[in-house]
């Protein structure tokens, strides 16, 4: 290790107080990027990432993706920050991508703690907070390491431009195009790309990642009568909106989690041997996803047909109902238009507009079944595509290399079940390789009530960007990036 990788790792060892402070001013501003009232708060946060990342001497830009609609609001889209610090030409150039928005959050959702104040349970050396994981703490873990040697005085060992933006948990509506547009503009330079945005695959080993599924969403409205109407009065005599949606809804998705789907399941590339061996070795077991659930809920018992369902095989989950009767008490109401909402995870070598398709088709032939006078209409979201890389490349090398020297053991390398959907984009229009460099653990709760990032995660996450920067100096080999997922 180099004199000044260790005095980073030791800086940061020795700054925690400081360090955690950072992500509390990060995690206290409530930037929901799928809630119209919340955008002002998502704008906040994007002019917070600015002027920290001037303070730690990057050039800063801001850069506007025009409006969107929103919740029947014609609103602005948060902008994409874009920083750069470094020019030497004789360095490698990483460009790291983060996102600063974040899921909903209510305390009354079942939250121990005030979801937007970054808590420090003592006792188990937590951080709970929306976004202390998903992607808060990540990004603050690259501030931090900037922080370090400025507070050091010393020069980065890579160039580093920063890509960060604010709609990734709503389908980072503009960016694909920003990225396109800048490929040989603000992002000419870029050697590899680094993203901090996932998880380890179980609590205890940490994991470096080449591959995600990608997703379809999809809204299928049912309407009939004008208004909501009484069951005692209209029960029987018309046809109800809500029978008809989760009649079709029902006809999405097995029990066991088999797509119903004509024409989906087809498209999954076929499972070698060699694959299958994969799964069969990697240090998982199935008490990882109890814990992570806190149930005991598999579909299989089987390690190899957990891993493959979450990394390698799409999968159809039912969201909700918008328009349904979902508050307490018992209220004889019919809805007189219901949205259900689902999506498809999508993998190799699924094309989402073949997804599309069949699930049109599906759903348009499910219907007419039905003999309903009501009426439907899918409404599809734009797809994201998997995306999955070969990782013989220097940057996996120095991201397995750092992870050693601060974890002590070879980190597994996994493909992960959720998407980015920018990740693709990256690897395609750039045409530079793309490595997932997870910082939290399996049990965070991304998503869900109580988020939370463990101390030591964030502490040794931070060490590990740090070090991964250093190690890319070790490596040169550049493979070409041929997709090969095994
Ligand atoms: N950090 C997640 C992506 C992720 C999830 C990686 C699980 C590994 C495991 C990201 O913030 C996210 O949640 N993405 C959304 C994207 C969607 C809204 C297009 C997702 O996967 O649902
Ligand atoms: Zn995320």
């Amino acid at each position: 290790m180099s004199e000044n990788q260790a005095k980073v790792i030791a800086y940061i060892e020795e700054n925690q107080a400081k360090l955690i402070a950072g992500l509390a001013e990060a995690v206290e501003i409530p930037s929901v990027s799928g809630d119209a009232s919340f955008r002002a708060e998502v704008y906040k946060m994007g002019a917070w990432l600015k002027n920290r990342l001037s303070e730690l001497g990057c050039e800063v830009s801001s850069h506007d993706l025009g409006m969107q609609e929103l919740d029947g609001q014609e609103v602005q889209l948060p902008p994409v920050i874009v920083g750069s610090i470094g020019k030497d030409t004789s360095k490698k150039t990483v460009l790291v991508y983060g996102h600063y928005d974040v899921q909903p959050a209510l305390k009354s959702d079942g939250w121990k703690t005030e979801p937007f104040e970054l808590v420090h349970d003592k006792e188990s050396d937590r951080l709970y907070g929306r976004g202390s994981t998903d992607d808060k703490g990540p990004i603050l873990g690259w501030l931090n390491v900037l922080e370090a040697h400025q507070a050091l005085g010393l020069e980065l060992p890579v160039n580093l431009r920063f890509c960060l933006e604010g709609m990734e948990e709503s389908g980072s509506v503009g960016l694909e195009e920003f990225v396109v547009q800048n490929k040989d503009k603000l992002f000419h330079d870029v050697d590899a790309v680094c993203i901090s945005d996932n998880y380890w695959l179980g609590t205890n080993k940490p994991c470096v990642t080449h591959g995600l599924r990608g997703i379809a969403y999809f809204k299928l409205l049912i309407s009939g009568p004008a208004h909501d109407l009484h069951s005692g009065v209209f029960g029987g005599v018309v046809h109800e909106p809500m029978t008809d949606l989760v009649s079709i809804m029902s006809s999405l998705v097995s029990p066991q989690g088999k797509i119903l789907v004509p024409g989906i399941e087809e498209q999954v590339a076929p499972l070698s041997d060699d694959e299958l061996k994969v799964y069969d070795a990697m240090e998982f077991s199935i008490s990882d996803i109890d814990n992570s659930t806190g149930s005991k809920s598999t579909i299989s018992d089987k390690k190899s047909d957990v891993l493959m369902a979450r990394m390698r095989n799409p999968s159809l989950s039912l969201h909700g109902i918008e328009g349904a009767f979902g508050e307490p008490g018992s209220k004889t109401v019919i809805p007189h238009k219901v949205t259900g909402k689902f999506s498809i995870r999508l993998v190799p070598n699924m094309e989402p507009s073949k997804v599309v398709e069949a699930v049109q088709k599906h759903v348009e032939s499910e219907f007419s079944k039905l003999k309903s006078k009501n009426t439907m209409k899918l409404i599809p979201d734009h797809p994201g595509k998997p995306w999955c890389t070969d990782p013989k490349h220097w940057n996996y090398e120095a991201a397995f290399a750092a992870t050693e020297k601060i974890y002590g053991v070879r980190p597994d390398l996994t493909r992960e079940g959720g998407s980015i959907p920018i990740t693709l984009t990256f690897a395609d229009a750039l045409q530079k390789n793309v490595l997932l460099l997870p910082m939290g653990r399996s049990d965070d709760g991304a998503h869900s009530t109580n988020e939370k990032l463990d101390l030591s995660n964030y502490i040794k996450g931070t060490q590990l960007l740090g070090t991964y920067l250093y190690d890319c100096l070790l490596y040169t080999s550049d493979a070409a990036d041929d997709m090969q997922c095994v």
